[in-house]
């Protein structure tokens, strides 16, 4: 049977706010089986971020989580101390890398300083493997002279380098999990489709296991086996990326991948779907998609739709299947 790393019931997660609590999540469900890449798509602000920075505690301070489990392996991460978070889970057993690798590079210290101290921090690996460690890291992400390219400084290598050295850190590191927050948007197209192939090549000989947030129906194609949707702060469905374009199930998906795919296979065209994302300190009672949605019955506004299981590997929370 296939093993789950990641699984999350039932998560909820508000901010306080002047204006008031912003519900960002409520009630997150998702399963990420050891080994495969898994997507979280939706539309922006539906707490894709929010998800990903709460599995490693890494929310802002006006957060507060009100409930769910966060299961790795048999640890309840919402268990543990920050203490224990700090030391046992974050880089070397769960590593998370984002949008922006500039702001993440320090550009007074080298690139081996900055892997090291990582390394140091992060992993269990005995001092005089780090070396070693480090060049085949960054051997791995096929960084062009890596024994020379790890004493330079972050401003000396391009933007696509830098997100390299990102991941570099994070392998040198050996997480289980990697948590990949958008890590192509700030890449320009042909550095993107290069960044695809490293971590095509880290799937098939590392056996790594990412949670892979995106924008880019087209990244999902190419690189995950399974996807998750969410909208307004739920999961809308969870599914196979097979599923996803050729069965998808809910009213949102649906929409999500037929209206945006003919025009282009990114979500910033999602405008074709009438109205937007609802403000999450008050959001529509019911299913929060229901304003709209062409499907809505009665029942829709009044009662949030729960997650049911449709076939094996695909779950849809919608009150008309
Ligand atoms: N510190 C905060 N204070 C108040 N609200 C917040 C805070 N951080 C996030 N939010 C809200 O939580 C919701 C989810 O945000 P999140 O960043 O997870 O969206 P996202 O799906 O990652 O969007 P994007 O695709 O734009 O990155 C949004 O409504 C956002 O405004
Ligand atoms: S529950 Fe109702 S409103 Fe929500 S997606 Fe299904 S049909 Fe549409
Ligand atoms: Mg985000």
């Amino acid at each position: 049977m296939e093993e789950i790393i990641l699984k999350i019931e039932d998560l909820k997660v508000a901010f306080d706010t002047e204006e008031g609590d912003v519900e960002a999540l409520d009630g997150v469900e998702l399963e990420v089986k050891k080994g495969t890449f898994h997507g979280l798509i939706g539309e922006t602000g539906c707490g894709k971020s929010v998800t990903g920075k709460t599995v490693l505690r890494l929310l802002d301070n006006n957060a507060r989580i009100k409930g769910g489990r966060i299961h790795y392996g048999n640890i309840d991460l919402l268990k543990l101390t920050e203490k224990q978070m700090e030391k046992q889970i974050r880089g070397n057993e769960i590593a998370m890398i984002f949008q922006d690798p500039g702001s993440s590079l320090n550009p007074l210290f080298t690139i081996k300083y900055q892997i090291e101290e990582a390394v140091s921090m992060y992993s269990n690996l005995p001092r005089n493997k780090w070396n070693q460690a480090i060049l085949e890291a960054l051997q791995r992400v096929k960084l062009p002279d890596a024994a020379n390219l790890m004493h330079r400084y972050p401003h000396q290598l391009s933007g696509g380098m830098k997100q390299r050295v990102m991941i570099a850190m994070m392998l040198a590191c050996q997480p289980q999990l990697l948590i990949a927050d958008e890590p192509t948007t700030a890449l320009d197209v042909s550095i993107q489709a290069q960044f695809i192939k490293v971590l095509r090549d880290l799937k098939e000989n590392l056996n790594l296991t990412v949670l892979y947030i995106t924008h880019d129906l087209a990244v999902i194609s190419e690189l995950c086996d399974y996807v998750s949707v969410m909208y307004a702060g739920r999961i809308a469905e969870n599914l196979t990326t097979r599923d996803l374009f050729k069965n998808p199930q809910h009213p949102y998906t649906d929409k999500l991948v037929h209206s945006v795919l003919g025009v282009t296979t990114t979500l910033e065209a999602l405008e074709e779907i009438p109205g937007s994302v609802p403000r999450l300190i008050n959001p529509p009672a019911g299913c929060r998609f229901h304003p709209r949605c062409q499907e809505a019955i009665a029942i829709c506004s009044k009662e949030a739709p729960p997650l049911q299981e449709l076939a094996p590997n695909h779950t849809v929370a919608c009150h008309r299947r």
